[in-house]
């Protein structure tokens, strides 16, 4: 019930762009490391300290103007500019719609091209994030596409959907982000029961772990971790070809163990004016998460 009260909110572009004009409300600032790059930066700067990596996403949803998803690419060239010049241990995540998928095909690809050409200068690595099912294949499309001169991508594979085991297959040879999912998908392509996607979920972790370059294991799940920690013991396999993700703000506590046990571990750290549609996805995955609300609204 909740949780599609919240999948609906998110999607709510009204409340969207209010939202935007707001600044960061509602405990949204527990999560979003900041607004700008130069605040951006300094949360990075804070959590390498630890020894943990970032994934940086510039935070932007509801993009219909060409005008609008131009923003976007100048602001991540940014962050792919401010990466290097901080020599800071991060990469950056991005959404195709972003960059104007929802605009035109063509236009987007060039817009993420832009992207990927200038963080292969410096070594930086740029991942796909994965939207909802609408968005998925001609995401995919632009990935072989741009895979055709770059090889500083890869994207996400969401154990939801029925068809993620022969894309994780398909793109093994990448550096894959495995994640359960995070959109509201019909049973005409995704596994609507927690069992099936949790089960999921660990079939293509151990399956990319054996076969594939490097996993991203994104979860904020205590039980696939563990059973992760174990799979890797027995298995042999080695902490180079694998990490441990989780999002910012959350689950602090077991991020700095994992790291501290010498698991690769990369902290996703969201920033921007445009966090509402990101939030309310979170406070729908747990809406315990509205603990975080309720804390900002009685600490005024
Ligand atoms: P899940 O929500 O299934 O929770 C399982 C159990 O873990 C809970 O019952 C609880 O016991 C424990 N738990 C979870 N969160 C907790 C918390 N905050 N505190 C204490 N206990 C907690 N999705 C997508 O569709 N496309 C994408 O590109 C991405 N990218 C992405 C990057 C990263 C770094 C992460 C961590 C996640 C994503 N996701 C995503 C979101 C993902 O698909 C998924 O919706 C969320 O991670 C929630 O599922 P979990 O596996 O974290 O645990």
């Amino acid at each position: 019930m909740l949780k599609d009260l919240f999948i609906g909110l998110s999607q709510n572009q009204l409340l969207n762009s209010a939202a935007k004009k707001y600044g960061l409300k509602l405990g949204a600032q527990n999560v979003v490391a900041g607004t700008n790059v130069a605040e951006t930066m300094q949360s990075i700067k804070e959590l390498n300290a630890f020894g943990i990596s970032c994934t940086v996403d510039n935070l932007g949803e509801f993009v219909f103007k060409k005008e609008e998803a131009t923003a976007a690419k100048e602001q991540i060239l940014e962050v792919v500019e401010a990466i290097h010049e901080h020599g800071v241990d991060a990469h950056i995540s991005l959404k195709p719609s972003q960059l104007g998928l929802d605009i035109d095909y063509q236009f987007c690809l060039e817009n993420l091209k832009e992207i990927i050409a200038k963080a292969a200068n410096y070594d930086i690595f740029i991942n796909f994030d994965m939207e909802d099912h609408g968005h998925l294949q001609p995401s995919f499309d632009m990935l072989d596409e741009l895979s055709k001169d770059y090889n500083n991508i890869g994207t996400v594979i969401q154990a939801y959907f029925f068809r993620a085991e022969d894309d994780i297959q398909k793109y093994a040879n990448y550096r894959l982000r495995i994640v359960k999912g995070a959109y509201k998908e019909t049973e005409e392509y995704a596994y609507q029961d927690k069992k099936d996607i949790d089960k999921n979920y660990i079939e293509l972790i151990e399956w990319h772990l054996l076969n594939g370059k490097f996993t991203s294991i994104a979860t904020h799940d205590h039980n696939v971790i563990n059973h992760v920690k174990q799979f890797v013991k027995e298995n042999n396999i080695p902490n180079e070809k694998f990490e441990f993700q989780m999002l910012y703000g959350f689950r602090k506590d077991m991020q700095l163990q994992l790291a501290k046990e010498g698991y690769n571990f990369c902290t996703y750290v969201p920033f921007g004016n445009d966090w509402y549609g990101y939030f309310m996805r979170r406070l729908a995955e747990r809406p315990q998460n509205l603990n975080l609300v309720v804390k900002q609204v009685f600490n005024k």
